[in-house]
């Protein structure tokens, strides 16, 4: 076991590898610690005050990068919910198993099991049977066959909405009439949501993460399943809140994004209701940093310096770095802490830092692909003739730009931009983009080593 106490630490408070640490046993001190989200938390709060209040069901849309915190707000806002809402349950899912209903209706149901038991769902059937609904006969048969509360029906019917199939004998057995196909599953969810509300008046805040791994699957069923959310959206009026977390692929992809394949379902996620977390500013690293190392701090020795054992050249340098990427600052500074305790270091300064970089090459190679581009030439790179670009080919570039910056959040390092932009050489493109900031189109701001692009 590293002794971290050497620094005043309880542990590395920096997750290896960057990643929100799913299942720790810290897991609620690192969701508090949302740092520089300050906008965010403040919608959070109305939307979920809202939802209390029994507005309309919402869906919020969080669009970022990798690492750039989509998993960090989901767990803030599910352990924010837990704390101060008591009418509002959070189901958190990381991803859905597959593109259909039914994965969403199962995934669903295993949280909602998983976390609240078997019988709130007998009960819950039970007293939603003196609520007159509408709905298809399968949906009604399955509450019913639930709020029996006998064994050898309440199992078969969660086999069944689970989509695990059953006998055509039980099936018959319990009233089935079909095996849960994509619009019964969907009856099933929405029914289920509102009578959540209806008989408990408690509101379901589903937080579905990493949604751009549907972008796999085949258009069509992606066509479909969009279809299903938006029906889904408009047949519960009252009963949930969805927060989709997807890299902006989601939305944008030009084959498999939502916006090309169901604009219905985009104009319900209206702009307001879209959510995009732009990388960090060095403050806002700085402050994430202080952060997590004061989290983690002994309490006895709290009086040390708030950013011990790193010197603020070191913390400087490690936002410099980062790029305002959450998860590149806290692997940096993880490995950097980790190095520091295997060589008895007293202190962690910009040259360690930069050693670092050096010796763990390996470990942090996705980290440094990042960092490519600005500064060396990359050999690869055949320049195309020269002249200057025709007007509207120009402005397809200009397009272009701007296209891959709003997929960025609206903020990005020259290089990164440059790498996407391959028609034409680099003194090009930079003056395409210095053409660009004289037509009020973008800011472009010098930071160490580089320049960053911003949209206006
Ligand atoms: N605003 C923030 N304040 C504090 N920590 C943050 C913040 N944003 C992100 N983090 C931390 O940075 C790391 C990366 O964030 P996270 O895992 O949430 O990114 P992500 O957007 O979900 O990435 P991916 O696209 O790979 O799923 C995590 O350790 C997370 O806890
Ligand atoms: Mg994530």
């Amino acid at each position: 076991m590293a002794d971290y106490r050497k620094y005043g630490l309880i542990r590395n408070p920096f997750p290896l590898h960057g990643s929100f640490p799913l299942d720790d046993k810290y897991e609620e001190r690192y969701a508090k610690l949302l740092i520089g989200r300050d906008n965010l938390k403040e919608l959070l709060r109305k939307k979920l005050e809202n939802l209390r209040a029994g507005e309309s069901s919402a869906v919020l849309l969080l669009l970022g990068d990798y690492g750039t915190g989509k998993t960090h707000c989901l767990k803030f806002m599910q352990h924010w919910a837990i704390r101060k809402y008591r009418n509002i349950i959070p189901l958190y899912f990381k991803g859905l198993p597959g593109p259909k209903m039914r994965d969403l209706l199962r995934t669903f149901l295993d949280s909602l099991e998983g976390i609240l038991g078997r019988d709130y769902l007998m009960k819950l059937a039970s007293e939603s049977l003196n609520v007159e609904r509408s709905g298809l006969v399968d949906t009604k048969n399955f509450l019913l066959a639930l709020a029996s509360k006998n064994r050898s029906k309440v199992i078969p019917a969660l086999r069944w909405a689970k989509g695990y199939g059953l006998s055509d004998q039980m099936r018959e057995k319990l009233g089935l009439v079909s095996d849960l196909d994509e619009s019964v599953a969907r009856d099933v969810l929405s029914t289920l949501l509102e009578i959540i509300w209806e008989v408990r008046g408690t509101k379901t805040l589903l937080l579905i993460d990493e949604v751009e791994e549907l972008l796999k699957y085949d258009q069509e069923d992606l066509y479909d399943f969009y279809s299903g959310l938006r029906n889904l959206i408009d047949t519960v009026s009252t009963g949930m809140m969805m927060v989709l977390a997807s890299t902006p692929s989601l939305l944008r992809d030009e084959e498999k994004g939502i916006a090309a394949l169901n604009p219905a379902l985009n104009s319900r996620i209206s702009d307001e209701n879209t959510i995009i977390l732009s990388p960090l500013d060095s403050i806002g690293i700085r402050a994430m940093i202080i952060s997590y190392l004061r989290e983690f701090r002994i309490p006895s020795v709290k009086k040390l310096m708030s950013t011990y054992p790193f010197t603020e050249e070191a913390i400087n340098l490690i936002a410099d770095l980062s790029r305002g990427i959450p998860r590149n600052a806290l692997m940096l500074a993880s490995i950097a802490l980790r190095e520091a305790l295997s060589k008895g270091k007293k202190q962690i300064d910009d040259a360690f830092i930069r050693t670092i970089l050096e010796l763990r090459k390996d470990e942090l190679a996705d980290f440094l692909l990042e960092f490519k581009g600005e500064g060396e030439e990359r050999r690869d790179f055949k320049e195309k003739p020269v002249g200057p670009a025709p007007v509207d080919e120009r402005t397809a570039l200009k397009v272009k730009v701007i296209k891959i910056l709003e997929e960025l959040g609206g903020v990005s390092p020259r290089s990164r931009i440059q790498q996407r932009v391959k028609e034409i050489s680099r003194k090009k493109f930079y003056r395409l983009l210095e053409e660009m900031r004289d037509e009020g189109m973008i800011d472009l701001i010098k930071v160490r080593g580089g320049y960053r692009v911003v949209l206006k």
